[in-house]
């Protein structure tokens, strides 16, 4: 049985924040930005709107796209970087906001490769053949996390949301190969240090700001790169495939130079390559669907393309998911 992608919807909040404008928060600048990151502009939620709101949007969009309604859904997997809550689960604020009176569901941790785990764990529940139907939603509120007095990361990041719904698509069709990894000895490169268990929010923690994101730019630059290359090719070397097979990557979208220089280890030329970075920065868990829907809007995507799908991130963790894609009849086609 083969289990796809039959719909994407994604959701951004309305506010645009440019390079320019960051010259004005901290000691940057457009030129600095563009050169090192790809990053042009980034999108903001405002006040009161939350993971939730964003997963939900996309959500019902996707939903309308594939012509199915909210109650078909067997199944919501939530995957965010900056949830709502720790509890309740951001899943169940999405299954009321939607009316996915029949889901069940949960969140699944596991910061930018989220999308990947996501998706290669709701394919596994359809093979199963217990579900028929999942919702997948990577969404966030990255700029709620991010220390606005810190240039080493809040230029890099910015919130939306991106949801897909799997099904199965046919034989020879949808994911095909995958894998998932971590190395828990790079856990302390990229986190958040405070606000949960190991330290409690104190006035102390506060003061120090643990609460917001801290990255060791260079060294995760350095993994991402070598994760790119390595995970792809796992993936396509399990399924009896090359990369000179491969008509789409489909990177986490971190930063230009590391999709450049893992695209350039894989022999890779650019045009087969999404990227989105330069309009909405790094949106962790989002960031993969929304590249997936620009090609899509473009008409890039052909039936049968083969697309590697590779997440990397805080963990550290890192994995691809390889799918033949099967061509989406949606209410516009
Ligand atoms: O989503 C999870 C995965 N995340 C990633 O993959 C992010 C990986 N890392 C990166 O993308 C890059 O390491 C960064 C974009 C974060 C930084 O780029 P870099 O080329 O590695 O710069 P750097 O950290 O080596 O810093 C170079 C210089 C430093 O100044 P000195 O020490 O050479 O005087 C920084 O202080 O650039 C300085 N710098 C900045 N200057 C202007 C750092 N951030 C900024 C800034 N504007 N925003």
């Amino acid at each position: 049985m083969g289990v796809g992608i039959i719909s994407v919807g994604t959701a951004l909040p309305s506010k645009i924040l440019t390079n320019f404008d960051l010259e004005k928060i901290v000691d940057t600048s457009d030129e600095w930005i563009t050169t090192r990151t790809g990053i042009k502009t980034r999108y903001i939620a405002e006040d009161g709107v939350n993971p939730s709101d964003l997963g939900a949007e996309a959500s019902l969009k996707a939903l309308e796209r594939a012509n199915i309604s909210p109650d078909d859904i067997d199944l919501i997997i939530t995957t965010s970087s900056s949830p709502d809550m720790i509890f309740p689960p951001t899943s169940a604020i999405i299954q009321e906001k939607i009316k996915a009176k029949r889901a069940g569901g949960f969140d699944l941790l596991s910061a930018c490769t989220g999308f990947v785990s996501s998706l290669i764990t709701g394919a596994k529940f359809i093979e199963s053949g217990d579900v028929e139907t999942v919702l997948i939603v990577g969404t966030e509120t990255l700029s709620r996390l991010v220390d606005w007095q810190d240039r080493n990361t809040c230029v890099l990041f910015g919130d939306a949301a991106g949801a897909v719904i799997l099904r199965e698509v046919g034989e020879g069709y949808g994911l095909i190969s995958w894998n998932l990894h971590l190395d828990g000895e790079g856990a302390s490169l990229l986190e958040i240090p405070a606000g949960i268990s190991r330290i409690p929010a104190t006035y102390e923690s506060v003061d120090r700001r643990l609460h917001y994101i801290k990255m060791n730019g260079r060294e995760v630059f350095k993994f991402s790169v070598r994760v790119i290359a390595e995970s792809t090719e796992e993936a396509l070397y399990k399924a009896n495939l090359s990369p000179k097979d491969l008509d789409w990557l489909i990177p986490h979208q971190a930063n230009i130079r590391i999709i450049q220089a893992g695209a350039e280890r894989l022999g890779i030329p650019l045009e087969k390559v999404g990227i989105t970075l330069d309009k909405y920065g790094n949106t962790s868990t989002a960031s993969i669907p929304l590249t997936l829907e620009e090609l899509l809007t473009n008409k890039k995507i052909k039936n049968g393309d083969l697309i590697a799908f590779v997440g990397f991130g805080a963990g550290l963790s890192w994995g691809t998911a390889l799918m033949r894609w099967k061509e989406i009849k949606d209410k516009e086609n």
